[in-house]
């Protein structure tokens, strides 16, 4: 018996979004750049759980609509990749918080993340603190460490006024249009992650201190040597490291391999055009984050274009409304963020 029925499909925000051209977006300047989404929402994707017709959603606790939603999701959620639950009455991060309660699952912190978040509960973050203006491209939640979360929940508190829609992205289909000799290469040599972390004395973002919570190198060095990752400290105690990981990872569920990694947005030319001067025109290996092929070669400008194109032909959009739950399965869908105006809140929670 559950609760909830599923909904038509959603309509796209009534303004195009912008993508060819649009100021802050990573790549947006590239010839092959889309020049706007232009994927509908399907009756599929996102799948759309309300409320059945009649039934007041105040009428039952938050609890039992957490365990009535924990069933869909164990169901559907491989299969759709990202459902969206609608009519829910949560308001607060506390009842988004009740709520992630009562799925009954572990709850990841973000240890290792390069973004910057805030805890708002025990179990609820908030989204990004990237300035409103950037818009952040798709990506799969933490693909570049080797934990990161199975299941990837948004809660909306605030909806945007205007913009600051979460483009998603099913990775089954994005990963079909990448050149297949392109994937076979990745895919056999891994994607080596590179950090660039500055001594605190002469940083412009996050310093090696700030990341590793200590002054002391030996405790950093521990770190690495732990994880088996290359390090080295340059004449000015700055810090740069690397490690290779695999560009697929077995679903836990179906066993399929699925394309999960953060080759387009760990690459450092997520940096061009930000808006920060501080990090404009990196030589990439001061970026505070960079991508290459496994082997430690470039990707060329051209591959991280033709990916980039591939991932944007295949965003979907939908506008925000107060109380929404989006609950992603974070190996099958990435997720970005558009630049938006006036105030947006919206909360995370990271699902192992
Ligand atoms: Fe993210």
């Amino acid at each position: 018996m559950t609760n909830f029925v599923s909904a038509p499909a959603l309509n796209l925000p009534d303004v195009p979004i912008q993508l060819a051209k649009r100021t802050f977006l990573a790549g947006s300047t590239d010839a092959s750049m889309p020049a706007a989404i232009s994927q509908l929402p399907t009756a599929t994707f996102p799948l759309v759980l309300q409320p059945k017709p009649g039934l007041h959603a105040n009428d039952i606790s938050v609890p039992d609509w957490a365990a009535d939603a924990n069933k869909w999701i164990d169901a559907v959620l491989h299969e759709h990749g990202a459902v969206l639950l609608r009519g829910l009455p949560l308001l607060s991060a506390d009842d988004f918080t009740r709520f992630v309660e009562g799925l009954d699952c572990e709850t990841l912190g973000y240890a290792g993340g390069i973004a910057l978040r805030d805890a708002v509960t025990s179990k609820v973050m908030t989204a990004s603190y990237e300035p409103p203006e950037v818009s952040m491209e798709p990506h799969n939640e933490m693909a570049y460490t080797s934990v990161y979360p199975s299941k990837v929940l948004f809660f909306c508190e605030t909806p945007p006024a205007c913009g600051g829609e979460t483009p998603i992205v099913d990775v089954r289909q994005y990963a079909q249009l990448i050149d297949p000799a392109l994937r076979q290469k990745v895919t056999q040599t891994g994607i080596k992650y590179l950090r660039h972390l500055p001594h605190q004395r002469a940083a412009s973002f996050a310093s090696w201190q700030q990341t590793f919570y200590t002054d002391e190198k030996q405790d950093v060095k521990r770190f690495m040597d732990e994880r088996g990752f290359e390090f080295y400290w340059d004449e000015d105690d700055n810090l740069t490291y690397s490690y290779v990981r695999p560009a697929t990872v077995p679903h836990p569920k179906t066993g399929e391999d699925v394309w999960f990694n953060q080759l387009v947005s760990h690459h450092a030319s997520y940096f061009q055009g930000y808006p920060d001067d501080a990090h404009a025109d990196f030589d990439y290996h001061r970026s505070p984050f960079h991508s290459q092929y496994g082997d430690g070669t470039e990707f060329s400008p051209d591959i991280i274009a033709h990916i980039r194109e591939k991932i944007w032909l295949c965003a979907v959009a939908f506008s925000w409304q107060q109380g929404d739950v989006l609950v992603l399965d974070n190996l099958l869908v990435q997720h970005g963020r558009m630049s938006f105006e006036g105030s947006r809140r919206i909360l995370v929670s990271l699902v192992k």
